[in-house]
């Protein structure tokens, strides 16, 4: 129970990475509070945590939206006391070349993934400020926020932007004993988040078939689950990393650090 006592706010609480990073967070004694744009995703989670024996508040908001923002910190403060522990995770994935993407869209992701996040860092950071909270911030970024890849031009560009982000919040906040890190997965393994959405007696769905072979690129020939990144993500919202500041933790299987022309598992 490395988080009794704490309160953590998870973003884009989907059953994929949002909902294993706010199961994880809450199998350690976190209260979670599970925050999406869409209703399903937040109450769904947080039952899924309650059934499960843990405690966890639903809270519906855009995280674009300042007003939306304060008022579900301000929610998360009325029902727990205080926060301490954000997880940045809510994000639009996917995207289009520089060539095709239209600006509308491109405006939508970088607000989502990048004002969002800064939103969301903003308010918590004022209330743990407030209340003399050691807290720890989380951002979640992603390998396409470390290298270049084709087709994802707004993606790529938003979560590369999150990186600097982390160590410049790192650094505004530091003075205040409030730690911000990055944590970066990679191409998950769908199986968990599939699981999951039954579990929250969603219908199944197909598996979309990826045009890169994912598994057969990565160091250690299989990709991670979102249990995996919420292993990394209770490490940094614990007091085990209380001189831990700045920093990106890759979960990853060895992706960016693979010398870019070996296929280790063709
Ligand atoms: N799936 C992957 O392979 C992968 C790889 C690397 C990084 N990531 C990152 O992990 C995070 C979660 O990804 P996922 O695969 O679970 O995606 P997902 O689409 O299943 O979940 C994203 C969640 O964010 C929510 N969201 C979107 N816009 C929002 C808004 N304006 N306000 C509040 N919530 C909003 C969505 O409703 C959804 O629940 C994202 O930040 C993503 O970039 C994912």
């Amino acid at each position: 129970m490395r988080l009794a006592g704490k309160v953590a706010i998870v973003t884009g609480t989907s059953p994929n990475i949002g909902g294993g990073l706010a199961g994880g967070l809450a199998d350690e004694g976190a209260r979670v509070v599970c925050v999406d744009v869409d209703t399903g995703n937040a109450e769904q989670c947080a039952d899924w945590i309650r059934r499960r024996g843990g405690d966890a508040l639903a809270v519906a908001c855009d995280v674009t939206d300042e007003t939306q923002v304060e008022a579900m910190v301000g929610r998360a403060r009325d029902a727990y006391g205080g926060v301490d522990v954000l997880i940045n995770n809510a994000g639009v994935l996917g995207g289009l070349s520089v060539l095709e993407m239209p600006l509308e869209r491109w405006n939508r992701q970088l607000a989502v993934n990048l004002t969002g996040t800064f939103l969301c860092t903003k308010h918590v950071a004022r209330l743990m400020v407030e209340r003399g909270t050691r807290g720890s911030i989380v951002v979640v970024v992603s390998t396409a926020g470390h290298q270049g890849q084709a087709g994802n031009i707004g993606y790529c560009t938003s979560k590369s932007g999150l990186l600097n982000f982390t160590r410049a919040a790192a650094m505004d906040l530091a003075r205040h004993r409030i730690r911000v890190n990055s944590l970066t997965p990679t191409a998950t393994d769908p199986e968990e988040g599939l699981e999951r959405a039954a579990a929250w007696g969603r219908p199944p769905t197909a598996r979309g078939a990826g045009s890169l072979d994912f598994r057969t690129m990565v160091p250690m020939g299989r990709l991670p689950s979102p249990r995996h990144y919420a292993r990394s993500a209770v490490f940094l919202a614990s007091d085990d990393a209380e001189m831990i500041t700045g920093c990106d933790f890759r979960v990853d299987a060895g992706a960016i650090a693979k010398y870019w022309p070996w296929v280790p598992n063709a």
